[in-house]
Formats: C-alpha cells, sequence, structure tokens
C-alpha cells in the first residue's frame, strides 16, 4: 500500500490535527480498477532500479545523480518526473528514494490547498528526505508561492494567529529533496520549473520492454504464460506499463475460466476482443475519439472542448489520456487551429466498426 504521511495542523493550534495524505488516486488510469486491483499494482510496482525496465537514459541519468550526491554526501537536487499516466513516474520516485537509503513520503497537488497543509509536512522531513509531490501541476497558487522558498533557501515564512497577534515566523528546514511528478508539464508555472535541478520525461515502452514487464508480472501473479501471450499482451498495451499489467489480469481471469490457464497468443487474442481492445491497443473511447473526429468534424481541425462535448467526456480524460498515444502513434495531429486525423486514422476507421462508445450509443 501507498506509504502515508501525518500532517500537522497550522501552528497556533492547540491540538494538532491529524490528516491523513494517501497517494492519490487517479481519476482516469485508475477507472474501472478494484482495490483488488490497486493492491496488485502496488505489489508489481519494482523497488530497485534494476528491476525497473526501459526509459534507458533516464534511469542511467537519475543514477549519476544518485551517485554524485552520495559521493558529495549531499542530499540530492529536486526532480521533476513528467509524461503520460502509468508510465512509471510514481515507481521511480520510490526507487530514487531507496536508493538515496531516504524516507519517501508522498502528497499529491490537490490534497494541499492551504500553505498550513504543507507547514506540518515540511517542518517534518530530515534532511535528504524526499517529498513526493504527485500531480504537482494542481498546486494552489498560493501553496505553490510557499514552495519557492521552501525548495530554494529550505526556508519558509509562516504566520501564526490572526487579527492583531499575527505574527510571521521564520521556519528554517532541512535540507530535503522534492520530486514532483506530472502529467501537464506545461501547466507549471515557470519559476516552479526552473526550481527544479533534474528533469526528465518518461516515453512510452516498446513492445519488447512491455514484454518483459509483463512476462515478470506473470511470474509474480502465478500466472502460466508463454512468449506468444505476453507478446500479444504487451503490444495492446499502449505503450504502458499500467496498462500491461492491468490487461495481465484480465487475460488471467480468461484463460482460468475458458483455456486450459496457460496464456497463449490465442488466449491473449481471444480475451482482449472480449474486452474490446484491438490489435493497437485501442479501446472503444480511442475509436469513438477517432470517428467523432473523422465523422462529425470532418477530419478536423477541431478545438478539444467541442470533442469532448460531443464525446460527452472529461476533457481531462481526452487531453491525459487518449490523444497523448494517438498522436504517438500518429493519428492525430495537434495544430494552433485543433485536432486533425491524420491519413492513417483515415485508413483505419475504414475497417473499424461503427461507433461502440456507451456514451454514443
Ligand atoms: N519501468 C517499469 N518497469 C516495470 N514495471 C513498471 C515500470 N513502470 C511502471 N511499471 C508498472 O506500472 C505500474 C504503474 O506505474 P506508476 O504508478 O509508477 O505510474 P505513474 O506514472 O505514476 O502513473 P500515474 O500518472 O497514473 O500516477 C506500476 O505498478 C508498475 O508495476
Ligand atoms: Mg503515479
Amino acid at each position: 500500500m501507498p506509504r502515508k504521511t501525518t500532517v500537522r495542523g497550522d501552528a497556533g493550534e492547540p491540538e494538532p490535527q491529524r490528516r491523513d495524505l494517501g497517494a492519490p488516486v487517479h481519476p482516469v488510469v485508475h477507472a474501472g480498477e478494484t482495490i483488488e486491483d490497486e493492491i496488485i499494482t502496488v505489489t508489481l510496482r519494482p523497488t530497485r532500479f534494476d528491476r525497473y525496465v526501459g526509459q534507458r537514459d533516464v534511469v542511467e541519468n537519475l543514477k549519476i545523480s544518485i551517485e554524485a550526491a552520495k559521493r558529495r554526501g549531499e542530499p540530492l537536487d529536486h526532480i521533476l518526473l513528467h509524461g503520460p499516466p502509468g508510465l512509471g513516474k510514481t515507481t521511480l520516485a520510490n526507487i530514487i528514494a531507496r536508493e538515496m537509503e531516504a524516507t519517501f513520503r508522498q502528497a499529491s497537488g490537490p490534497t494541499l490547498e492551504r500553505p498550513g497543509d504543507l507547514v506540518g509536512i515540511l517542518t517534518n522531513l530530515e534532511r535528504g528526505d524526499v517529498l513526493f509531490v504527485d500531480e504537482i501541476h494542481r498546486l494552489s497558487r498560493v501553496v505553490e508561492e510557499f514552495f519557492y522558498p521552501a525548495m530554494e533557501d529550505f526556508a519558509i515564512d509562516f504566520m501564526v494567529d490572526k487579527g492583531a497577534y499575527a505574527k510571521t515566523i521564520k521556519i528554517t528546514l532541512k535540507h530535503f529533496t522534492l520530486i514532483g511528478a506530472t502529467t501537464r508539464p506545461g501547466m507549471l508555472t515557470a519559476p516552479l520549473r526552473e526550481r527544479f535541478g533534474i528533469v526528465h520525461r518518461l516515453d512510452y515502452y516498446g513492445v519488447e520492454d512491455l514484454r518483459t514487464i509483463v512476462t515478470h508480472s506473470a511470474g509474480v501473479l502465478g500466472v502460466p504464460i508463454d512468449d506468444g501471450g505476453a507478446h500479444e499482451i504487451a503490444s495492446r498495451a499502449r505503450g504502458t506499463p499500467r496498462i500491461a499489467n492491468r490487461l495481465l489480469r484480465r487475460v488471467r481471469d480468461f484463460a482460468l475460466v475458458r483455456s486450459e490457464g496457460t496464456i497463449t497468443r490465442e488466449v491473449a487474442c481471444a480475451a482482449l476482443e472480449l474486452e474490446r481492445i484491438d490489435r493497437l491497443g485501442l479501446d472503444p473511447l480511442d475509436r469513438s475519439f477517432l470517428r467523432v473526429l473523422v465523422e462529425q468534424y470532418g477530419g478536423g481541425p477541431v478545438g478539444i472542448a467541442a470533442l469532448a462535448a460531443s464525446l460527452n467526456e472529461d476533457e481531462e480524460t481526452l487531453v491525459d489520456v487518449v490523444e497523448p498515444y494517438l498522436i504517438q502513434i500518429g493519428f492525430v495531429a495537434r495544430t494552433a487551429a485543433g485536432r486533425r486525423a491524420t491519413p492513417k486514422a483515415h485508413a483505419y476507421l475504414g475497417g473499424a466498426p461503427a461507433s461502440e462508445h456507451p456514451r454514443l450509443l
């Protein structure tokens, strides 16, 4: 389970107020996942670099930063990890803390509403501790500004009491490392972005790396799988380890009920067809997105708000989850005038079944 952080209340409060800041549940990627899925996600999370598959440049650079910090006997510089959901940002932050032999503490952008929420967390950090802030682009402006001196000078000015008794006290912090994760680096303000000494982007994984992940996960879960089965799941996982592991669990259920139990290519194909995941890994929402873009808007260009309205879907889901992969595989282009379907998308739709997104039926 995610590590939990306990937060002290505002300075000046008679009884410290305790609040639990568990890991945020991503509203999109976790959709349709059960608590059991979430527990498995945590179980499957690699805890060391040698089990972290792919992202070789990022891993290589991080290893150097960690080794250098250790040799200097200094805490690590602040790190910003960005990239689409499910590519391993939280996993990487955990690994970094462990490699630094540091305590890992976690908070998430939306739960840090007031500077007071942050004071408790920051003053509890020891030298070298890692504070992981997920969805850092969702920090409120006032909390974000509170972070600036904390990150730069390891000090904060905090107002205690109210009215006539109000006074500002300066609190010195221990030298901690902030690791921020975001799916939307463009939404960070320049001053916040500039305070991260190390910035890495995670990219979609290739099929080979995903096959390695699926095979390893199957081993952990005790599910028999052959190379063909692992390859089939990997190639339909939208370049995303979280999806690869999720598909593996669905195929595992199918294999148990409908076949001998071993996941072969045939079993994986049949199970994923049933889940309506096609050979490219596209699901009903992806296909509906393409259909609306092509059939309703003549292939674009069209704004994301209009697409979201037509699909009756959350704009954030489209921008964070649906679009990046369609852009990655060259089906959609993002232009100044809006989203455009490419000839590849038109060709693909030629052979796709009619609209099937539940909300369009
Ligand atoms: N490089 C990797 N090697 C092996 N497994 C991985 C790797 N990256 C991610 N995973 C697996 O994928 C799952 C999701 O990863 P993680 O939660 O770190 O993604 P994330 O980028 O933080 O996603 P989100 O944006 O939704 O918070 C993990 O449980 C882990 O099992
Ligand atoms: Mg995460």
